[in-house]
């Protein structure tokens, strides 16, 4: 059986990740897909379903808690199913101090991005093959430390380097992974991480469609890392070229209006 294993399918880039696959990954027989909220992962699953008569298994469960590992595990070793693609996508973001923000907002959010990510990996690859492919959402905020927003960022330069590093890993068994970057996407993601306050962030916002295509095309083209738009390419290769202090001082300058702290 082989089926696409995706986090965060309820909404955003992850449930876009579920709407573009099976064009691409036309001999699915499974999509599984995972997040909390039932009502939307079942709109997902109908969707699917009537656009693309792919059959959804849902796992409408949190990722901070053990449950759905458990589940996971023993459906995966009852089924033994051919994960041809696993894609991280659950994840989230605050744009404020360290010092405004709660502790255990911090703390789920290096276990939701980072942790969980980890673990899922680690529990699905022992059923990839050849040619499988991992999909993990980093970020443009892994490219240099964010004031604002500095925990999602180390959180987000994890799953970079990770990536990077696991690719290197796998590509002998030939499963490959792509570490996706990109800056501003338009999701609920700021509803949770707050609103952007810098206008020219707002300005490079993307569609999640066109952040998903090039997502799959680098997939395919076996990248390692997947960044959407130049103005994200031009941060990279800035941060690149420059000395830590310089990026520094041009991070806090950019940011500090998103944390308002001194
Ligand atoms: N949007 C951006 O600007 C942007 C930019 C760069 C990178 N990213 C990254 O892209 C990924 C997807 O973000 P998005 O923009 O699609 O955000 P989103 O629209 O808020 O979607 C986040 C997804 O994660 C799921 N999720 C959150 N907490 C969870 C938990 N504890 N257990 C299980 N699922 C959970 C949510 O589903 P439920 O609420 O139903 O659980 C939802 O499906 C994230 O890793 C984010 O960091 C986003």
């Amino acid at each position: 059986m082989r089926i696409a294993v995706i986090t965060g399918a309820s909404m955003g880039l992850g449930r876009e990740f579920a709407r573009q696959i099976p064009k691409c990954y036309r001999s699915l027989d499974e999509i599984w897909l995972i997040a909390r909220n039932t009502d939307k992962l079942e709109e997902v699953k109908q969707e699917l379903t009537s656009v693309n008569g792919v059959y959804c298994r849902l796992y409408n469960s949190d990722l901070l808690q053990d449950e759905v590992y458990n589940h996971l595990q023993r459906d995966m070793e009852a089924l033994k199913p051919d994960i041809r693609i696993l894609v991280n996508a659950a994840g989230f973001g605050k744009n404020a101090s360290v010092m405004a923000t709660d502790v255990k907002i911090l703390t789920d959010m290096i276990q939701l991005n980072c942790q969980a990510l980890t673990r899922l990996t680690s529990q699905c690859i022992p059923f990839m093959s050849g040619g499988s492919r991992i999909v993990n959402l980093a970020s443009a905020a892994a490219f240099a430390p964010q004031p604002g927003a500095a925990v999602y960022a180390a959180t987000k330069a994890y799953v970079l380097n990770y990536s990077r590093a696991l690719g290197k890993e796998l590509a002998e068994n030939g499963i490959f992974v792509t570490a996706v970057c990109p800056g501003p996407v338009d999701t609920n993601f700021f509803d949770t991480a707050g609103t952007l306050k810098i206008p020219a962030k707002q300005k490079l916002m993307a569609k999640p469609e066109q952040v998903v295509r090039k997502a799959l095309l680098d997939v395919r083209r076996r990248r390692s890392i997947s960044i959407y738009g130049a103005a994200m390419k031009g941060a990279k290769l800035a941060v690149r070229l420059s000395p830590d202090r310089v990026t520094d001082w041009v991070m806090n300058r950019m940011n500090n209006k998103e944390y308002n702290v001194r």
